[in-house]
């Protein structure tokens, strides 16, 4: 199935996104493009985050794939998992429109075929954090990635910093696994008023989502301290939580001030570091994350 290209490019002439189902299709698509390949792994539900690592991924790469695939291996609650939002036809289009190559939209049962027993579970930096709150999450996440980057074979994979400690685990997977795909992590994509774009923003009802404009100011009052000389973990955090204290719809889960290499909670912040928070606003889960210093999470 092919769509031709519905906004302007900057390349011509038009491209074409072919959509793609089987991993036997892949393979015949994958056998003559034009290299570097980029891959943007995604659930879909695409937004201006996935525009902008589809922006990167033509940049730098000679063809682009998009993976569009809700991973029910990854959602250690099923109702998460049902209530995922999905719109392949909007999808495509925006795949259309950024002049993406080749969409990858399998069936869970082309990811996962039957007999398939494997799982991919990264060790420690796995553990905290979002591995903490959501047991099984990771390794729900290192095994699609794992199988998507042997299905597909790409020399670049780009991964929004949003989900900073995915990237790390995404990495760590990759060099232990001996996977040559580049894993890139790209700059968070923010609302004007800071939030950052995730599909989960869908959810929130219009008072929740004027409140959720508080995780990013919790974020730059302990960047502003850390800026201004601060360097107890704690005193950070509390910057952090004080702030989310003032919103009464933040139901907060966790706050944290890490080593941004191995993201353990820090007393002293005397290297790079990754401040980040999970917080609901009625059912929906939201994080966010803010680097202090040069770290691996923001190369
Ligand atoms: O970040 C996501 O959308 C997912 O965790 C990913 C990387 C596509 C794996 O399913």
């Amino acid at each position: 199935m092919a769509f031709r290209s519905i906004a302007t490019s900057d390349r011509s002439p038009a491209r074409l996104t072919r959509i793609i189902r089987t991993r036997a299709e892949l393979r015949d698509a994958l056998d003559d493009v034009a290299r570097p390949v980029g891959l943007i792994p995604t659930m879909g539900w695409l937004h201006e985050g996935h525009r902008a690592l589809i922006r990167q991924a033509r940049a730098a790469d000679a063809t682009t794939v998009v993976s569009i695939f809700v991973n029910p291996r990854q959602f250690n609650v099923a109702k998460d998992y049902t209530k995922y939002p999905r719109n392949e036809a909007r999808d495509l289009e925006i795949c259309q429109s950024e002049g993406v190559d080749l969409v990858f939209a399998p069936e869970a049962a082309e990811v996962y075929p039957p007999g398939s027993d494997t799982t991919v579970s990264v060790g420690a930096v796995a553990q905290p954090l979002e591995g903490a709150a959501r047991p099984g999450h990771f390794d729900g996440v290192a095994t699609v990635v794992a199988i998507l980057f042997g299905l597909v074979g790409a020399e670049h994979a780009y991964f929004g910093q949003k989900d900073a400690q995915q990237v790390m685990v995404i990495r760590q997977m990759a060099r232990d696994l001996a996977i040559p795909t580049q894993v890139i992590a790209c700059p968070t994509v923010r609302e004007p008023d800071g939030l950052a774009l995730s599909s989960r923003n869908v959810h929130l009802s219009p008072g929740e989502r004027a409140a959720a404009s508080i995780l990013r100011q919790a974020l730059l009052a302990a960047r502003a301290s850390w800026e201004a000389g601060e360097r107890s973990a704690e005193a950070l955090r509390d910057a952090i939580r004080e702030t989310l204290m003032a919103e009464p719809l933040a139901d907060v889960e966790y706050v944290s001030v890490a080593d941004s290499r191995t993201l353990r909670e820090l007393e002293r912040v005397d290297g790079p570091a990754l401040l980040s928070l999970a917080v609901r606003f009625g059912t929906t889960r939201l994080i966010d994350n803010e680097p202090l210093g040069a770290g691996p999470v923001t190369t």
